[in-house]
């Protein structure tokens, strides 16, 4: 066909590529299943050819002429088949727990819940599609790829290719959305590279937004049994999370939440067991808080079942249940400011105004319910490099190799580069997203800002350093003699003595005219003091936090309220109100803390009432593989959205104090909106996205 330049497939790809190793195997790939390594397709949607030409359309127009042909085989298609077969998961977290004897518990109980709950399937949906442009200088690569870790795809990327990675430069100065979608490599970045060695040209590739579907991992979809045990006071006796999880039969990637909802609240008899199984789709992954978002849901529901069964107000149960250690391993949280979220959400909410009784609150033909969840969320962190450097004219330029994922790390950096330096925002220039800058662990799991500042704090503090020496030894200048730890830095002036009538000296003759650069590393606690930084400038996506420190618990917590509308007819829901308040340390801007949290809510949300996606289960394809299908909240769906912020520096996970906030915010939302539901209607749900019939056969069967 006119302009068609080259055709890859697995006769002419075979072994020029490398599969790489799966990320839980030590390696870079979201997954090493390998396309067009040989015949075999692996799942519905994988890539079996690529197609080169000089345009986009004469390259969609060739790909479609394509005659592909291949013997079927019965796929097992979703977690509900009764051939599937259970296989050992792999996970970052642990998938079994045990604490105290919960037979024991059970027989300590007034009253006990014991219920089913499932998750849906997801998929992350960023609204930028997975793209990846590849160019070829002689022997050097770069790569322009929306990325959550540009040395992750540099040093895998050249894995693959078989070449060093000092050949590869991977740029990827902002992204269009990724909540965990483009935290590793993929499998489609190699063989655009390929394809442009082949053809001798710089080649970009675009998946549509139904390709993106089964190019990248997801979320995989959940069946949970929780049971609760409480004594008629409202103290937790016993807490028994048994969990299943889809997964890929040959890279059993588990979330595993349950371990994480074991340590929210005092309860002190524990056994909680993730299983996974296999399915014939892609591996799943990660997306916007793993772990909690299906697991929260389980623990959340029965908790409010349980305050209700024991006619004990939902927030009061929480707090005879709150803790300041972990009740399985003792070891005590770094902080927990619960208590100040729900007293500043429930106030914010007007809980008090809230009529206990399920049912009880009607407007009209609306039902009206208020429920409450508790967010909950590991604060992490992982090593950083940062380079500062100020100039003579009295500008800075920050450089670390992170990433614009939409968490406003980009200001975050000017902010705090110039409040460290005496200078305004705009004095400093932020260089981000390039594999060549100084290293940043992987933009997920909410580590960014607080890894990320507390390296470029450090650095900004040898600068200062520095500059106060400076200040106090110029013999002549005004600070001559000066104590240089008093020093001061604001407004472009380094600063000493009386703070009424200072003594001062420019920043920029204080560095005497010449450039000064500030390099600093940071390996935050917990992680091997040598390795860790190697290992991040390898791009390792090497974080840790929440219980994986050996001597404390490191989480960011929230307290989640919403208030509903179910229409009695329609058994449409509809969420007004949505009052977050939560804690994640100090807060650097609140600007874009505040959209963050706000925007978490909003995902909670979309979970909630909407996003699934649909296994056909005869081809174990996705049926709503695009934006029309697959729903997500437009403007007219989201209320009142309010996220608070409970300002609460916590220095022992680093000197800033601050947690990370990114995905605390979705946690919580999916009960407090069933609990909502819940309380407006009297009806348990026990699965999301609640849809209207679910909420229609609920209120027939409560004859409402
Ligand atoms: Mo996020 S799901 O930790 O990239």
């Amino acid at each position: 066909m006119p302009g068609v330049l080259l055709v890859l497939t697995h006769e002419n790809v075979g072994n020029a590529l490398r599969p790489g190793k799966w990320f839980l195997n030590n390696g870079y790939m979201q997954s090493a299943i390998a396309p067009l390594r040989d015949a075999r397709i692996h799942f519905a949607g994988q890539i079996v050819a690529m197609v080169v030409a000089e345009t986009g359309e004469a390259a969609q127009a060739a790909a479609e002429a394509l005659d592909i042909r291949y013997d079927a085989k019965a796929p097992i298609a979703t977690i509900d088949d009764p051939r599937a077969k259970m296989v050992k998961p792999k996970s970052f977290n642990v998938t079994e727990l045990k604490a105290g004897d919960v037979e024991e518990g059970l027989d300590q109980a007034d009253m006990v819940v014991s219920r089913d709950y499932r998750t849906p399937a997801q998929h992350n949906n960023p609204i930028e599609l997975f793209q990846s442009t590849c160019a070829w200088d002689g022997d050097d690569l770069t790569v322009w790829e929306s990325t959550q870790n540009v040395r992750g795809v540099q040093y895998g990327l050249a894995k693959q290719l078989g070449i060093r990675p000092k050949h590869v430069r991977v740029l990827s100065p902002a992204v269009g959305g990724a909540f965990g979608s483009r935290g590793e490599l993929g499998q489609m970045t190699a063989i655009v590279a390929l394809a442009a060695k082949r053809v001798g040209r710089p080649v970009k590739a675009v998946a549509t937004r139904r390709q993106g579907y089964t190019l990248r991992t997801y979320r995989a979809e959940t069946r949970q049994h929780l049971t609760l045990g409480a004594t008629r006071d409202g103290r937790l006796t016993a807490l028994v999370h048994d969990s299943e999880e889809a997964t890929n039969p040959t890279e059993p990637f588990a979330a595993a939440g349950s371990e994480g909802t074991c340590r929210l609240y005092a309860c002190l008899n524990i056994s909680a067991t993730v299983r996974t199984t296999g399915v014939d789709r892609q591996t799943p992954g990660f997306m916007r808080a793993p772990a909690e978002l299906p697991y929260l849901f389980a623990l959340e529901c029965a908790m409010d079942e349980l305050a209700c069964e024991l006619g004990i107000d939902p927030l009061e149960f929480r707090r005879r249940n709150e803790t300041g250690a972990d009740p399985a391993s003792g070891l005590p949280f770094t902080s927990r400011p619960l208590l100040a979220c729900m007293e500043a959400g429930a106030e914010a909410f007007g809980w008090r105004d809230r009529d206990p009784r399920p049912a009880s609150m009607r407007d009209g033909d609306w039902l009206v319910g208020y429920g409450y969840a508790t967010a909950f969320k590991p604060a992490m962190m992982g090593p950083a490099d940062a380079r500062v450097t100020l100039h003579p004219e009295g500008r800075a330029t920050v450089e670390v190799g992170t990433h614009e994922i939409g968490n406003g790390i980009t200001t975050a950096l000017a902010i705090t580069v110039a409040d460290r330096l005496g200078l305004a925002v705009d004095d400093v220039e932020v260089r981000i997203g390039d594999s060549r800058l100084p290293a940043s662990p992987v933009s997920a799991g909410s580590n960014t800002t607080a890894s990320v500042l507390t390296a470029v704090a450090k650095a900004c503090e040898g600068l200062r350093g520095r500059l106060s020496k400076a200040a106090v030894c110029d013999k002549r200048g005004p600070l001559a003699g000066k104590q240089p730890d008093l020093v001061r830095f604001r407004e472009h002036q380094v600063e000493a003595g009386d703070a009424a009538e200072p003594l001062t000296i420019a920043i920029t003759r204080a560095g005497r005219g010449q450039p000064m650069v500030g390099r600093a590393s940071n390996n935050p606690h917990g992680l091997p003091p040598i390795l860790g930084p190697i290992l991040v400038r390898r791009g390792v996506p090497i974080i840790k936090g929440g219980s994986m420190l050996k001597d404390r618990m490191q989480f960011s917590f929230g307290a989640q309220f919403a208030e509903v509308r179910v229409n009695r007819h329609t058994g449409e829901v509809r969420v007004p109100r949505l009052i977050g308040a939560f804690s994640a340390g100090r807060i650097v801007n609140p600007l874009t803390a505040r959209s963050q949290l706000t925007g978490s809510m909003i995902f909670g949300l979309s979970a909630a009432l909407m996003e699934e996606t649909i296994v056909d289960p005869r081809t174990a394809a996705y049926v709503n593989n695009d934006l029309a299908e697959y729903q997500i909240p437009v403007a007219a769906d989201v209320g009142h959205v309010e996220a608070i912020l409970v300002d609460e520096p916590d220095l022992q996970v680093n000197p800033l104090g601050i947690k990370g906030l990114g995905e605390v915010g979705v946690t919580a939302v999916p009960p407090a909106v069933a609990n909502a539901v819940h309380h407006a209607t009297g009806i348990r749900m026990t699965r999301f996205p609640i849809r209207l019939e679910m909420v229609l056969d609920g209120l027939a069967a409560l004859g409402r």
